[in-house]
């Protein structure tokens, strides 16, 4: 079924996360580079990451397919119910065919549209809105959208790339939006922006021509490469604007909002956010100590683990934020 009444309600109705089982302590990391627990836990707020083992064949395809399982389980739906299915994620298994394609054959088939997207650790925030836009227009009736990243792969592990090594983690998270007869429900505001400028700040090469000029040496083809010092300050201030021009085209005040769900880049990043809007500690939540950044998956991941603890629910006004590379930032405000 894809067609349906235009300006349809839309409800979130499933929510599933995968993280693999194996750990980098902060205490792993000194052993390997010149770092210590002490200067990641207070520049970062992380005190581990979850990595995909290569192994056991883990990677964005089977983390990607797990959290959507879950994610379909929770909304009592199977992939034959979906007319679309995007995956936001930088590690894309291959150019041709989209991971998202691979995703709907393990989940046991069926024809909706599947596509990739790629917007760093924006895209599940970019995904969201899309598949939000798509149902309420009555184009489609039941969406899934994924965020997975396997970054661990693509960091340097020797002091030379220990600003990176020390961020980023593996996992994934999914959502399943339906369409809903009451028209309250999905999106009061978004925000979606790019800054193509400030693409040499992080991004990760895949041979010599892709280097900015001066950048290039071999040891770093195929491996994130990040501006830190560059994307924190970007970060620091477009985070708190990007709250506050959703908050303003909602026309609500931050304390009118239950819950922040914001990617999880640095502690220090959320806080100066928090502080800024005057937030209780409960209302932005933070678990980059378990995780570190994983991207995509970040955001998706906090919103299970909130729907799950009960702390999300039907009712709320909840706002998911998240930038990363492109430059890219994104929002979305959502009545459930
Ligand atoms: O998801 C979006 C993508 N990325 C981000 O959001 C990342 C945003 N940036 C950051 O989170 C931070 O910039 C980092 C955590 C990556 C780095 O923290 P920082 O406070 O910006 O450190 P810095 O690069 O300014 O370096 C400060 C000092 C330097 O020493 P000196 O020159 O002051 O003596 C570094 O050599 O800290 C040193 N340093 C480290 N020391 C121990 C840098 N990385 C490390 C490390 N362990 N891992």
């Amino acid at each position: 079924m894809t067609t349906g009444p235009a300006t349809t309600g839309v409800r979130l109705a499933g929510t599933g996360m995968y993280v693999p089982e194996g750990i980098i302590s902060n205490h792993d990391l000194e052993k390997r580079m010149d770092t210590s627990n002490e200067w990641i836990l207070q520049r970062t707020g992380i005190s581990e990451r979850h990595i995909a083992s290569l192994e056991d064949g883990e990677c964005v395809l089977t983390m990607a397919t797990t959290a959507a399982e879950r994610a379909l389980a929770d909304a009592g739906l199977t992939s034959h119910d979906l007319d679309m299915l995007v995956l936001a994620t930088v590690g894309s298994e291959m150019a041709c065919p989209s991971t998202a394609c691979r995703v709907m054959e393990n989940l046991g088939g069926g024809n909706a549209a599947a596509l990739d997207l790629t917007a760093a650790c924006s895209g599940w925030v970019y995904g969201l809105n899309l598949a939000q836009s798509m149902v309420s227009s009555g184009a489609h009736q039941r969406v899934l959208v994924i965020g997975a990243e396997h970054l661990t792969k693509v960091v340097e592990r020797s002091t030379r790339g220990r600003g990176v090594s020390i961020l980023f983690g593996d996992g994934a998270g999914a959502a399943v939006l339906t369409a809903d007869a009451d028209p309250s429900l999905g999106v009061i505001a978004q925000r979606m922006y790019s800054d193509g400028s400030g693409w040499r700040e992080l991004y990760i090469p895949r041979d010599e021509r892709d280097f900015p000029e001066g950048e290039y040496e071999e040891w770093k083809v195929g491996l994130m490469q990040m501006n830190g010092r560059a994307v924190f300050k970007f970060a620091v201030k477009t985070f708190c604007e990007l709250i506050k021009d959703t908050l303003d085209a909602a026309k609500l005040d931050a304390s009118e909002v239950d819950m922040f769900i914001c990617h999880q880049s640095n502690i220090r990043i959320l806080e100066a956010a928090r502080e800024r809007f005057g937030l209780p500690e409960d209302k932005l939540y933070i678990n980059i100590d378990r995780y570190g950044n994983t991207s995509a998956a970040s955001v998706p991941i906090c919103l299970d683990e909130l729907r799950k603890a009960g702390r999300v629910k039907a009712g709320q006004k909840v706002m998911f934020v998240a930038f990363g590379g492109g430059l890219t930032w994104a929002s979305s405000l959502w009545q459930l």
